[in-house]
């Protein structure tokens, strides 16, 4: 049987340019102190020591999203997976400057770290413009399709969100007709621009900055968990 979490193998760019001196110093000494521990549950009272809210972001590129909710919500505990190095330093000089301590890093496959979770344990989980995968031979390898959407279910609150953001119009109809099918979650959406609307607590990632700069649309998805 094909493993329904098949994506779990990564294809992206584990790294790109060689690191600064000072994106080196954070993932030296930085990235240990804030690393996700590498087995056993990860409950919030093992991760920040009491029971807050707990929210994921998928992929968070440079991580300025992702930072930008941690200052926001200073008493909620994030997680952040992203495998590119880069970007994990571009996060962590982020969490370094906003004297951050309510964030915890796991430098590789988001799915790895979410199967850990306790059930039921996620406030809100974040997937902004993930790898699109646009041919339809690799729409397997899209984050959004039953196995990983299912995980999600799980590891989310009833009333939780669930965010994806996308540029990518072929993606934007996948996520619609892939979720149209799970019978865990309503979209949101209550008129016809609300997926363009940009609501102040979601601040443009890189990737959506980036494709408006090209003229590009950017969808905006809200997902509750029923
Ligand atoms: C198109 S980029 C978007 C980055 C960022 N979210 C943004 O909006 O600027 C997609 C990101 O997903 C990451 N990614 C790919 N597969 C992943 C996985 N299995 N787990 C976590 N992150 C993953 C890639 O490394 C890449 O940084």
């Amino acid at each position: 049987m094909t493993d329904p979490l098949s994506i779990r193998r990564l294809y992206g760019r584990a790294q790109g340019h060689p690191l600064r001196a000072n994106a080196q110093r954070l993932v030296e000494d930085l990235l240990p102190k804030l690393a996700v521990p590498e087995d056993g549950a990860l409950t919030t009272e093992r991760l920040f020591g009491d029971n807050r809210p707990l929210a994921f972001e998928v992929g968070f590129g440079k991580g300025e999203h992702l930072a930008f909710q941690a200052a926001r919500h200073k008493d909620w505990g994030f997680i952040g997976a992203e495998p590119y190095l880069n970007g994990v330093a571009g996060l962590l000089a982020d969490i370094e400057a906003g004297g951050l301590g309510n964030v915890r890093v796991h430098r590789g496959d988001a799915l790895d770290l979410l199967e850990r979770l306790p059930d039921d344990s996620l406030s809100s989980l974040y997937l902004l413009h993930p790898d699109p995968w646009p041919k339809s031979r690799h729409a397997k390898r899209r984050f959004v399709n039953p196995g990983p959407v299912d995980l999600v279910a799980a590891k989310l609150k009833p009333g939780a969100e669930f965010r994806i953001a996308t540029d990518h119009v072929g993606y934007m109809r996948h996520v619609m007709m892939v979720m149209q099918h799970m019978a865990d979650f309503e979209w949101t959406a209550e008129a016809p621009g609300d997926w363009q609307r940009i609501p102040e607590d979601w601040p443009d990632t890189r990737f959506a900055q980036k494709a408006r700069a090209l003229g590009h649309d950017v969808w905006r998805l809200i997902y509750r968990r029923l």
